[in-house]
């Protein structure tokens, strides 16, 4: 099968003419860490090693959605890299004619192993969970004490020239919310770029409420506050859902994702597949279609291809977390990938 969309064989595209060329695909729900707006301390009950998908099936799948169109991949969890040959998938991805883009979300922690693997298998974007930059603070958001573990990993990236280096980080209203202004001090100080990210209901056991969630508008101000200089938005080619910022003198770039005061949804592009080779549309979907299922029942390359289409063209026009008829789905962050 070829890897280019056609005439006859279209982009996919939603009832609302979104085009999504954008898959998230996580490889595990296990994670080494336990944040504490993504997962309980104890108790968390993982899927057998058999529901999950093989780097073979990912390829094949990735391989169809290619064809349909999907130029950009990201790598989730859980944490990628608990499975610790991931390197191998990369390299398979990487052979796939039409993707353009293969990239990484990991909490950092097999990172001074893994890097240079991942590197040499064609990853080339990295973001990497950080949510604060001091060792006390930092046990507290993930419950696990591996802080300089994780600067040792950044350390190796750097090395390596991987460019950019992202650090997503979830600010939680009275835990970690006095750490921006270091934060932007390290967007100007280090080969990193920041970016926000709103605290969501999505986690398992998360303790969300709005009052908790720090939105864009006040870490921009307690910013400029803190650090004595403007951001100013950077033009943006395509649409993208961070918004991205640089200082007004040109040092350092800060990125929000302003999930709950400013979602994206009205032009997302963007699916998901979860680690037991499940479609979802939304992180927040409430159905889900069984890819897994279909491949080891024998379908055939076509019948996927329009089992995702006819997902990808019921996909929801938006998120309902500022409404009233909020439900949160079944399925927990690191069980559908970050
Ligand atoms: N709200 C916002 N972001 C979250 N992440 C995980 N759980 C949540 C949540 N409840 C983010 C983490 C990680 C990425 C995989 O998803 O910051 O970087
Ligand atoms: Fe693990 Fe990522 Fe969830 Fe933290 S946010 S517990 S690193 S899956």
């Amino acid at each position: 099968m070829s890897s280019i969309p056609t005439s006859s064989n279209p982009r996919l595209a939603d009832s609302f003419g979104r085009v999504v060329d954008n898959l998230r695909i996580s490889v595990t729900d296990r994670c080494n860490f336990r944040c504490r707006y993504c997962m309980p301390e104890e108790g968390m009950v993982w899927m057998e090693k058999s529901e999950l998908l093989a780097f073979e099936e990912i390829e094949r799948l990735t391989h169809i959605f290619a064809g349909l169109g999907i130029r950009k991949i990201r790598l989730t969890g859980g944490e990628p890299l608990m499975r610790k040959d991931l390197y191998l998938l990369v390299e398979k991805l990487a052979r796939i004619s039409g993707l353009n883009d293969i990239a990484l979300t990991t909490n950092g922690y097999f990172l001074a192993e893994q890097a240079m693997q991942l590197y040499k298998a064609g990853l080339r974007r990295i973001n990497v969970s950080l949510d604060s930059l001091d060792p006390v603070k930092f046990n507290v958001m993930t419950r696990r004490n591996y802080y300089s573990k994780i600067w040792e990993g950044l350390d190796a990236v750097e090395a390596l020239g991987i460019r950019p280096i992202k650090l997503n980080v979830v600010l939680i209203r009275g835990i970690n919310d006095d750490e921006i202004g270091k934060f932007a001090y390290l967007a100007r100080t280090k080969p990193f770029i920041i970016r926000f990210i709103e605290f969501m209901p999505i986690g398992a056991d998360d303790g969300w409420s709005r009052d908790k969630v720090v939105t864009t508008a006040e870490i921009i101000s307690t910013i400029e506050r803190e650090i004595r200089k403007r951001l100013v938005p950077v033009e943006q080619r395509g649409i993208q859902p961070a918004d991205r910022f640089v200082f007004e003198d040109g040092i350092g770039e800060i990125g929000f994702i302003s999930s709950v005061s400013e979602p994206f949804c009205e032009h997302c592009n963007r699916v998901r597949m979860t680690s037991d080779g499940k479609l979802r549309t939304c992180l927040f979907s409430l159905v889900e279609t069984d890819l897994k299922a279909m491949l080891r029942e024998g379908a055939s390359d076509e019948d996927i291809e329009r089992a995702i289409r006819d997902a990808v063209a019921k996909k929801e026009a938006g998120h309902l977390i500022n409404q009233p008829t909020f439900v949160r789905p079944s399925r927990t962050m690191s069980q559908i990938g970050g």
